[in-house]
């Protein structure tokens, strides 16, 4: 059992106003876009997070210029398209499976060479998913057994390719479409399942020509990228925590506010609206091409669901979250076609089945979801395994649990959500750090 970081005791109503950070998704991709456009380009709402730094901290290594002139802004010196220095330094994506797998294709596109190291976390995660395209792109591209390091040759001479990813991923389509800038001809990318479109959006933003549609985007490489300024959103996946807690612990009644509402994003609004939750959307509104809203989120009583399979994908980082809205409610819930839960920061199947059972709940694993009895929680002693959405899920299955959780190994909250514990007590949590 890893370090006890947490403690999560029984606690609520939640009241009250919350604006949780900027996403992560747009921020990674808003500091990549600006370091490679010409001209100065302004972020407004960017995530303070370890992710999101690493990125930044690269993009330094490699001759980008940042000013911070707040916290949760950067302005970004473009250096254009073909601007960037390489480095002698390897370059430390830190936990960030975003931030190693599109900055891949960006430097797949480099006259020089890189290369990419990760954390434990990030060192096991599969990396072929987008070395093999990129290779079938003329990118020559070394991995320990396909996991980091990436040891990337630069100088290779790209050619675009049609590329049908056999699993809906935005991180390998976002890779394709960063090394096609670079490419002679045309990148298409052909989705088995919709995904996050923020890469075509502010590549459109950036002035570059782009034809997509849900689940399909082409580009031509050779254009240029024209600075804008990005204002990021609030995360929808930060949202997540708040929204199950105020679902499940009775009395509650939170606002949160200007979360982004893409559509590939809020798939768990669906799945918890089947299972009987109270959620409003309330002024709703469209910032920069992406819309955002406040979400009116009042406790329900749940009941247990079969998930339907086809808003998995869209839902694909709150599982650690539903899981526990599961763990509540009256009833079954099924989870199927989620096996790419098992190579997220951990395998979140598996640690979120784990610590489930070591606090009472029934819940049978599943090669690619679970079976959660719903009832109640009772309190326990529980591994995070690193994952900054595991910590946070079961902070939140504390507030409902008949004894305190503990919580293991919480330090990589930072990466997505600096902050969150003094946020969560402000709205009625009771959680605090471990003695
Ligand atoms: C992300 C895509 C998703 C998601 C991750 C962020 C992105 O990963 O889980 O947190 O910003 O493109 P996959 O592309 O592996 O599904």
């Amino acid at each position: 059992m890893s370090r006890v970081d947490w403690v999560s005791a029984a606690g609520g109503p939640l009241r009250g106003e919350i604006a949780v950070p900027g996403d992560k998704s747009v921020s990674h991709r808003a500091l990549m876009f600006g370091a490679i456009a010409d001209g100065v380009s302004h972020i407004r709402g960017f995530l303070e997070g370890e992710d999101t730094r690493a990125t930044a901290a690269i993009l330094g290594k490699l001759g980008v210029r940042f000013e911070t002139p707040a916290p949760g802004e950067r302005i970004v010196h473009g250096v254009g398209l073909h601007g960037l220095r390489g480095s002698s330094d390897v370059l430390d994506c830190g936990n960030a499976g975003t931030g190693m797998r599109l900055l891949a294709g960006l430097l797949a596109g480099q006259a020089f060479d890189s290369i990419l190291v990760g954390d434990e976390s990030l060192s096991r995660r599969p990396m072929r998913r987008v070395t093999d395209p990129l290779e079938a792109m003329g990118a020559s591209i070394g991995t320990n057994d396909g996991k980091p390091p990436l040891r990337i040759r630069g100088g290779a001479g790209l050619k675009g390719i049609a590329y049908e990813p056999p699993v809906a991923s935005a991180q390998i389509k976002s890779a394709l479409l960063l090394a096609g800038l670079y490419a002679d001809g045309f990148t298409e990318v052909v989705e088995p399942h919709p995904t996050r479109d923020y890469t075509e959006s502010m590549l459109k933003a950036f002035g570059w020509p782009i034809d997509y549609s849900p689940g399909r985007a082409r580009l031509e490489g050779g254009h240029v990228l024209r600075a804008v300024d990005v204002d990021v959103p609030a995360d929808f996946s930060s949202a997540a925590f708040f929204i199950v807690a105020a679902c499940i612990v009775p009395g509650s009644e939170v606002r949160l506010k200007a979360v982004g509402l893409n559509p590939r994003r809020t798939g768990l609004l669906a799945a918890l609206e089947l299972m009987g939750a109270d959620i409003r959307v309330e002024n709703e509104r469209n910032s920069g091409g992406e819309d955002i809203g406040d979400l009116v989120v009042r406790h329900a009583p749940l009941h247990g669901v079969a998930l339907p399979l086809e808003i998995v994908p869209d839902m694909i980082d709150e599982f650690p979250a539903l899981f526990v809205a599961a763990a509540v409610a009256e009833g079954m819930t099924t989870i199927r076609g989620a096996a790419e839960l098992r190579v997220k920061e951990s395998d979140r199947i598996a640690s979120m089945a784990h610590g489930l059972k070591a606090c009472g709940v029934l819940v049978d694993e599943l090669p690619d979801g679970a079976i959660i009895r719903g009832g109640t929680i009772g309190g326990g002693s529980i591994d995070s395994h690193g994952d900054h959405r595991i910590a946070m899920s079961f902070a939140i299955a504390g507030l409902v649990a008949s004894a305190p959780i503990a919580i293991g190994d919480c330090a990589n909250v930072a990466t997505s959500f600096p902050g969150f514990m003094e946020l969560a007590n402000g709205v009625g949590f009771r959680l605090r750090s471990a003695a």
